[in-house]
């Protein structure tokens, strides 16, 4: 039987007395608080609901006060983060295993994602093709249909507690209904990738080669058969750093002996590449979880291509170029390769010898301050009539966008896998694979 509801704020009373722990935003002895809302109200929909893949979306109205209640919490969206996390870990405290260890730069991808998915209830196709994704990526983490319905919980407490002014039982509902949708889309989807695909992969190091002092290209042999597209990353958990998963994206297209490569460079203090470039070795099983991202290239289109791509950003750009030579396109090619000093353009020998077999590639290499690369593409223009892939540190693909646009490329042929807008992304933004969440481990670390 449930006990009368604590009301938020007699919630974030407890947990503010609650003792700290290291790595996890508050500790509370389970059971210290009630829960606020119903779990039935976040059951998932029995079948896909408002967003289905058919093409019906959210009823406007139940939009409209998903949005405002946003609205009202986006400036302070770090405390409703915690405030949620602290919920989730409070009422399920076993469910904090399946989360890293250290938190602090991470946490807000979750709830940052539930929030632009709830933005984005009346944009059905990007909805479905965003939280697809996302429900397939979730296997890795183990995570069950059954565990939904607290997660649902949890934001709605944290949303109760920091919408006040929008918040009233419609607007409850509204979000019971959107959390159910987005679920469901996200639960159908991992069971039905099950049927076909597993939940990760084992990969063990076969080779490791220090290109730079702080730039390591890795190849990879998975255990099974690993189906993905040039452009693509893959996200990956070293031994080191258990339930700590980073996105890398690989440097070659498929290849017919099934290995993969990537290129990592160790950021300062970072956890999973310093691990990957400095203790990594031939021997060493890392994890990966299924491919994802939209950098792809659609073989049918025959548009000249323009690519940046800054620091290890070059490595999805070459799968990009060894791709579409592979399926004998004539399509020209410009890649514009920067880093801030020449010793750092690694992969030039190896752009020289793809254009001995595509004559159609031009390479333009850039170097100096951050800013370059997006100015020398600038003056080299006119790009109007290409097809724009970005790859590279965050401030390198925001700046690119804004030059291709100011140079008049159409957004819709721009494509890489960073938000150019901070975690509540505008409605159309949502692209499948895209990785929507603002988090500062996307931030320059290539
Ligand atoms: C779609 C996608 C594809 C990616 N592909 C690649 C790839 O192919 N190769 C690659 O090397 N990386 C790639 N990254 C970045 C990668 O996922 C990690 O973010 C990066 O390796 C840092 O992770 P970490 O665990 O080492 O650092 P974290 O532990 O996440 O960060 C440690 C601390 O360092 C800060 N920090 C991060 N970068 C820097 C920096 N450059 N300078 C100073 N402080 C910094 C963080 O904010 C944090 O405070 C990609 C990211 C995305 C989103
Ligand atoms: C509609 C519901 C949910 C949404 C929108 C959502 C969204 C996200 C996003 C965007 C991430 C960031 C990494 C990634 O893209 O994979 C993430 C990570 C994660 N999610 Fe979810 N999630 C949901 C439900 C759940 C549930 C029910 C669980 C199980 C308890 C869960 C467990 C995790 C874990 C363990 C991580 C890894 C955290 C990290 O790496 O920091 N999620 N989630």
């Amino acid at each position: 039987m449930m006990n009368a509801p604590a009301t938020p704020t007699e919630v974030e009373a407890r947990i503010a007395k609650a003792p700290r722990v290291e790595g996890g935003p508050t500790a509370v002895p389970p059971g210290a608080v009630d829960t606020p809302f119903p779990a039935d109200s976040f059951r998932p929909a029995a079948t896909s609901g408002p967003a289905e893949a058919d093409g019906t979306s959210m009823p406007t109205r139940d939009a409209e006060l998903v949005r405002r209640s946003l609205a009202e919490i986006e400036p302070i969206a770090d405390r409703v983060t915690s405030y949620f996390y602290a919920l989730l870990f409070l009422r399920r405290p076993e469910l904090r295993d399946m989360f890293p260890p250290a938190m602090d730069t991470q946490r807000d991808r979750l709830l940052a994602a539930l929030l632009a998915a709830a933005g984005h209830l009346d944009d059905a196709p990007a909805l479905t093709a965003y939280l697809t994704a996302l429900g397939k990526g979730h296997r890795k983490y183990g995570t069950r249909a059954d565990q939904y319905p607290a997660v649902g919980e949890a934001l709605t407490g944290a949303l109760a507690r920091y919408a006040t002014a929008s918040w009233d039982a419609e607007t409850e509902a509204a979000w019971a209904r959107a959390y159910a949708t987005i679920s469901r889309i996200m639960i159908d989807a991992a069971a039905e990738d099950e049927r076909t695909a597993p939940a990760w992969w084992q990969a063990e190091v076969v080779s490791h080669d220090l290109r730079t002092p702080d730039v390591a290209v890795i190849t990879l042999r998975p255990d099974r058969p690993y189906p993905f597209l040039a452009g693509q990353y893959t996200t990956l958990e070293t031994p080191w750093w258990p339930r700590t998963w980073r996105p890398y994206s690989f440097a070659s297209a498929p290849r017919p002996d099934g290995l993969l490569s990537l290129h990592v460079k160790a950021v300062p203090a970072g956890w999973v590449s310093q691990a990957l470039v400095h203790r990594a070795r031939p021997g060493d099983v890392l994890r990966l979880g299924p491919p994802t991202g939209a950098m792809t290239v659609d073989h049918a289109a025959d548009s000249a291509l323009l690519c940046l791509g800054g620091g290890t950003g070059i490595a999805p750009i070459k799968a990009l170029v060894e791709d579409i030579a592979e399926h004998g396109n004539r399509r020209p090619v410009d890649v514009f390769y920067g880093a801030r000093h020449g010793h750092d353009l690694y992969e030039m020998d190896a752009l020289a010898r793809l254009q001995k077999t595509f004559p159609r590639l031009s390479v333009h290499p850039v170097t100096g301050e951050r800013g370059r690369l997006p100015e020398a593409v600038r003056s080299a223009g006119p790009w109007q009539e290409r097809d724009a892939y970005l790859s590279g540190p965050l401030g390198m693909v925001r700046r690119g966008v804004d030059v291709l646009r100011g140079a008049g490329v159409a957004a819709e042929r721009i494509r890489h896998d960073f938000p150019t807008e901070p975690a509540l992304a505008q409605p159309g933004q949502l692209r499948s694979g895209a990785c929507m969440a603002r988090t500062p481990s996307m931030l320059p670390s290539r």
